[in-house]
Parts: structure tokens; sequence; C-alpha cells
């Protein structure tokens, strides 16, 4: 810790819009962690601009040619030399290798668009249109080996009105997930 505050590295691998608003909330002064790392496994993500003009350190590195477990060690090696204690995935599509998961304790963080358990995996908000559900969400939860499993942290909920399609309540469901994952990692890392 420097400055009291918990160093966490961000895993992306798009347009970073979680990822900035973490960094924006670990700017005030009485939240308990810091951003020390965004790391993504494509170099053309969006996001690593973003991390770059809020003057945190980037790793860019494409996962192609290389073994999930290679990767894994790469990445699971940068984030050692950061000195993070946590890590916040924040659209990183790729599946984390059960060895990497290990070594982190319980100290993964994700942030998924639905109201988890319903749809883990993609296209949550068209599958939750095209069940009929009455509210839509995000859920941020702890990592463990499967796919959007892990034990659920905390929950916003938005309303599906009648035309939603995906967009729209993509759109509604956005700001709750920049809302809601600053705080739900800022009371995790108090814990
Ligand atoms: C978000 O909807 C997040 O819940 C999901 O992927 C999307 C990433 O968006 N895991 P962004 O890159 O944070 O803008």
């Amino acid at each position: 810790m420097t400055n009291g505050k918990t160093p966490v590295a961000i895993l992306i691998s798009g347009r970073g819009s979680n990822m900035a608003a973490l960094v924006a909330a670990s700017k005030a002064e009485d939240c308990p962690y810091r951003v020390v790392l965004v790391a993504a496994n494509d170099p053309d993500a969006g996001g690593l601009a973003l991390a770059q003009a809020a003057g945190i350190p980037t790793f860019a590195r494409s996962h192609k040619g290389l073994k999930r477990a290679e990767f894994d060690a790469l990445l699971d090696a940068e984030i050692r030399k950061t000195g993070a204690e946590w890590i916040a995935l924040a659209g990183y599509m790729r599946l984390l290798s059960p060895e990497f998961i290990a070594g982190w304790q319980g100290r993964i963080v994700n942030i998924h668009p639905s109201l988890l358990p319903l749809y883990k995996g993609l296209d949550t908000h068209a599958r939750a249109i095209a069940a009929g559900d009455a509210e839509g969400g995000c859920s941020v939860h702890i990592v463990t080996p499967a796919l959007d499993d892990g034990p659920v942290v905390a929950q916003a909920r938005v309303p599906i009105l009648p035309g939603d399609d995906a967009e729209s309540l993509a759109a509604r469901v956005l700001p709750e997930e920049h809302r809601l994952y600053p705080q739900a990692l800022a009371d995790l890392v108090r814990r």
C-alpha cells in the first residue's frame, strides 16, 4: 500500500468505459484503492489511450500465438511487478486460466451486464429481452474458473421497457455499471 490505498490492476479488451469509471473514482481522497496498471490483451483496445491520458501505466500484448497458460503467466508477471493486490476485469473478453485465478486467492473481480446467475456469457441484454424479463442489470462478482460464475457481491437493476432492444437496454445499464463497480471494488478492498 502507498498513501494507504490498495493497489489494483485492471484488465481490459476494448473501449474501457468501466476501467475509466474505476480510475475516476480512485482519485477521490476517501477511495481505498488506486489503479497501478491497465493491461490489455489487444494492443488496439481503445481503453489504453484513456488510461494513458489518466497517467496510468499500461501493458498491451496480444494473446494470439500463445497458449492460454503462457499468456496468463506473462500477464501475471507484469501485474506482480506493479505490486497490485487486487485485479479488476473490465470488459476483459478472455477466460483466465485456473492457475492464474488460483494465484490471486479470491482477489479478482469482474463486472457482468446481467443479473447473475441469469445470462452468463455474451448477448446478455438481447437474451433478457427475448425472455420477457421485466428487469435487466449488472452484477459484480468474484472470479472463479467457470465463466461469470463466482459469488455475486453487488447488483444494480434497471427496468426493461416496451420497445427496448439490446442497444437501448445496454445504454440504460452502462451508467449503472459505472456507478456500481467503483463502489463494489471499494467495499471489497476495505474488507
Ligand atoms: C461492459 O458491459 C461489462 O459489463 C462487460 O463488458 C462491457 C465492457 O464495456 N463485461 P467497457 O469496455 O467497460 O466500456
